[in-house]
């Protein structure tokens, strides 16, 4: 099959055989992971499993040593950030990364810095996904409450019209009302068609919104499946649901 194949079989994201680290520390040993087009994927898994570490290296924030990471069937693994960028991959960083000066406005035109003829048209529906973010569009993202600043920032990685996106857990840090209003976000965007990868440690929250599931366990999946599946599997529940 060429690269350029798209299939019905064709995955989103593709992850396969996967090892990086830094320095001589290898913080992934291996790591297999399929997201298919219109899915939700959950990644869940303690702290220190290496769920950031893999998001870095699927967009190409660090190498990976060895194994391949492939979007819609073409592998960018060699390619530069960037280049995965304007390939389709949209990355929301952990810790909500927003330029804090900048005003809510200027920090969506420069997510959609890959799609200049398009960013007019974009920030309206973003807009229209965010109604608050219109509100305070001329103000200083720093001003913004925590809630609103995980918006924006997952906001601004959609202004690049991504054909993937990857969420670092955007519920950490916010009250259990926030946390409710950006997973009701994330089943917008499901419902929109965006293939969503997204990593949280709040597991029973994602588990219950993803068709997939995988557990990372220092560095290698321990477990996989249907998300409904995992819910009811008791060493899930052990482990990560608090059960
Ligand atoms: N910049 C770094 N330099 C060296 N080691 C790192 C670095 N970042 C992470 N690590 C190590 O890599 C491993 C995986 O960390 P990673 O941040 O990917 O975990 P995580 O699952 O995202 O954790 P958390 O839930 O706390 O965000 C850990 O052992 C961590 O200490
Ligand atoms: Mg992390």
């Amino acid at each position: 099959m060429s690269t350029s194949d798209t299939t019905a079989d064709t995955a989103a994201l593709e992850v396969r055989g996967l090892f990086a680290g830094y320095g001589r520390i290898e913080a992934l040993h291996g790591i297999d992971l399929r997201l298919d087009p219109g899915q939700l994927v959950a990644l869940v898994g303690a702290n220190g499993a290496g769920k950031t570490t893999l998001l870095r290296a699927i967009s190409g924030l660090i190498a990976s040593r060895a194994g391949s990471v492939s979007l819609f069937g073409r592998d960018i693994s060699r390619d530069s950030p960037d280049k995965r960028v304007r390939a389709g991959l949209s990355q929301v960083l952990e810790g909500r990364q927003v330029f804090g000066p900048l005003s809510v406005q200027d920090n969506l035109l420069l997510g959609g810095y890959t799609r200049p003829d398009h960013r007019e048209e974009r920030l309206a529906q973003m807009y229209a996904l965010f109604p608050v973010l219109e509100e305070k569009r001329h103000l200083a993202a720093g001003t913004l409450s925590g809630g609103q600043q995980q918006m924006l920032a997952i906001a601004r990685a959609l202004m690049s019209e991504p054909k993937v996106l990857l969420l670092d857990e955007p519920s950490m840090g916010l009250a259990p009302l926030l946390v409710r209003e950006i997973f009701a976000v994330i089943v917008r965007l499901k419902a929109q068609g965006v293939p969503i990868l997204l990593v949280e440690q709040n597991a029973h929250a994602a588990l219950s919104v993803a068709d997939t599931g995988y557990v990372l366990e220092t560095g290698s999946i321990a477990l996989w499946g249907p998300a409904g599946e995992l819910l009811r599997d008791e060493r899930v529940a052990g482990a990560y649901l608090g059960v």
